[in-house]
């Protein structure tokens, strides 16, 4: 029941309407008995800033959840920085202070392991290729070193995306062979779509699915749709398959605490 005490949470999209986050908050904030609510919002990019200095100033905001395209755009209007988002310059959450300062964090790599091991898949020893180097693959990359990856290949289109996520990535986890490189899959135990390739109808498939070696296992980010051309492709391969539903799945409870 919403009153003028619920605490809410606007989530920032642009489009919205793939967004599958708000229906998986709000049941479990009514699972914890807590008073707050999510709605999405479609914020156009030149827009971000002051949408974010306007809910800034809202009492009743418990914080933002943030997602394509604006995660970069919202680490920088951030006060602080906490946890993965300090690492990648990029967050998913913004929890409102009491103060008006904003605090910012990243859960969508440790929704993303969580989901793995949820579905029975220990990643620490794996190969991995993660194409992508925006906001959720950096937040990938970076929980799948901290779970203990030790060698990771990051591919990306745009080749300086990738080189600066390696290197960032380098500087915090020394002891793994971290690299920028090529999109080709083949030798890999993970490979991870971290791209928002998928989403769209007449989307590129982000690898050569030729190139899987059947046994491999591969992942997605992309929730929308349940089953993206890429996973189709590599089950019918003979590859696993993970969904990029388990990862928001999983991160649900990290988001709910990270504002309560
Ligand atoms: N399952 C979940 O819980 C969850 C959580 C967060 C996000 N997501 C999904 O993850 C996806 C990416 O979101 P994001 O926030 O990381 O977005 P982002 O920061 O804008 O990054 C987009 C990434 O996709 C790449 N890309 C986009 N269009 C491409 C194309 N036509 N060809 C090749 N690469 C392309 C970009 O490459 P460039 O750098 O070259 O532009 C970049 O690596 C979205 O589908 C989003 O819905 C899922």
């Amino acid at each position: 029941m919403i009153s003028g005490k619920t605490r809410f949470v606007p989530l920032f999209a642009h489009p919205a309407r793939h967004v599958r986050t708000p229906a998986l908050f709000n049941a479990e904030c009514q699972l914890q008995g807590l008073d707050m609510v999510m709605a999405p919002l479609d914020v156009r990019p030149d827009m971000l800033d002051q949408t974010v200095a306007s809910f800034r100033a809202m009492e009743n905001v418990a914080g933002m959840v943030i997602t394509i395209p604006h995660k970069a755009s919202a680490a920088r209007l951030c006060d602080r920085k906490v946890g993965a988002a300090t690492l990648v310059g990029a967050c998913n959450i913004i929890r409102r202070e009491a103060d008006g300062s904003l605090t910012g964090g990243m859960f969508d790599g440790e929704g993303f392991v969580a989901g793995l091991r949820h579905q029975g898949h220990e990643p620490a020893d794996f190969r991995t290729l993660l194409v992508g180097a925006g906001g959720a693959a950096s937040g990938v990359g970076h929980a799948l070193l901290q779970a203990g990856v030790k060698d990771l290949t990051i591919a990306n289109r745009s080749r300086d995306k990738a080189e600066h996520l390696a290197m960032q990535l380098v500087s915090a986890f020394p002891a793994a062979r971290i690299a920028a490189g090529s999109p080709d899959p083949a030798g890999y135990d993970l490979i991870v779509n971290g791209t928002a390739l998928g989403m769209h109808e007449g989307d590129a498939l982000p690898v050569d699915v030729e190139r899987l070696d059947p046994g491999s296992l591969v992942a997605e980010v992309v929730m929308q749709p349940d089953m993206t051309p890429l996973l189709i492709a590599a089950e019918a391969r003979g590859c696993r398959v993970h969904k990029g539903i388990h990862m928001i799945d999983q991160q649900v409870r990290l988001l709910v605490d990270f504002l309560k």
